[in-house]
């Protein structure tokens, strides 16, 4: 993390939560969140976005997924111009339950990338190593590849008003994190792919890392140079840890 670049932490709830909990989240979010020293997403599941609309503020509201397509005969699908409606300032895209689950190849990531903008969102796009990847020695080549697809599709300044994901795939919800050395490596690397294009946005872009992250090994991560916040998936579903986690970024 560096001073140029102002951190961010996105919750990630996933399939979780109910009205009842939500608001519970929500009240003990919002009356510590004031001395928070970083900008924070919440990422709900679809139905909840309209019912929680501004009342996360200061956080800004996020979705989980959209599709590729604009409106039209897709059952089942959202559309990025909805979720806008609804309020929603962010969405993740390519986030590795979504890859491995439902099949996102990196072109489908990509084009949900460049949707998400034409709609008026800022993508936090993810990309990430298996296990058997990185035993095999191909993390660099995978996270790589992954990135080059978006920036394909978007370009790097594009990419810069949202935010880049390192998520090892190995490290999501398994309480086996990353080291702080293990993931500044891979964001450095990504944020040099970057600077090959150019200089300035790489210098802009947050680099997010998850995959986890729980209170206690949050400060050490975040203390990496090119670690600029987090994408927490089950400790986020508690506002107290969650709380504790954005209060890591230090001032
Ligand atoms: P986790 O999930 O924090 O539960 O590991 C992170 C994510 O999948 O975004």
């Amino acid at each position: 993390m560096t001073a140029q670049r102002r951190p961010l932490v996105a919750a990630n709830w996933k399939m979780n939560g109910s009205l009842a909990s939500n608001a519970d989240w929500t009240a003990a979010f919002v009356a510590r969140a004031a001395s928070l020293h970083c900008d924070v997403v919440v990422c709900a599941p679809f139905p909840y976005l309209c019912t929680l609309g501004r009342s996360v503020a200061p956080a800004e509201l996020g979705a989980q997924d959209l599709s590729e397509r604009t409106a039209g005969a897709f059952t089942g699908d959202v559309a990025g111009e909805m979720l806008a409606d609804v309020g929603c300032r962010w969405v993740i895209v390519g986030h590795s339950e979504r890859r491995q689950l439902h099949g996102e190849t990196d072109a489908v990531v990509a084009a949900k990338a460049a949707r998400a903008l034409q709609a008026g969102l800022r993508p936090i796009v993810c990309v990430g190593e298996t296990l058997a990847e990185r035993e095999a020695g191909r993390t660099q080549e995978v996270v790589r590849t992954q990135l080059a697809a978006v920036l394909g599709a978007i370009g790097e300044a594009a990419l810069a008003r949202g935010a880049l994901a390192y998520e090892p795939v190995w490290a999501i919800g398994t309480g086996r994190n990353a080291t702080p050395r293990q993931a500044q490596e891979v964001h450095a690397a990504l944020r040099a792919q970057v600077v090959e294009r150019d200089r300035a946005s790489a210098a802009a872009l947050r680099i997010l890392y998850g995959g986890s992250v729980k209170p206690a090994n949050a400060a050490e991560l975040f203390s990496q140079p090119d670690i600029d916040g987090g994408l927490i998936g089950g400790a986020s579903l508690s506002a107290a840890d969650f709380l504790a986690i954005c209060m890591a970024v230090g001032t």
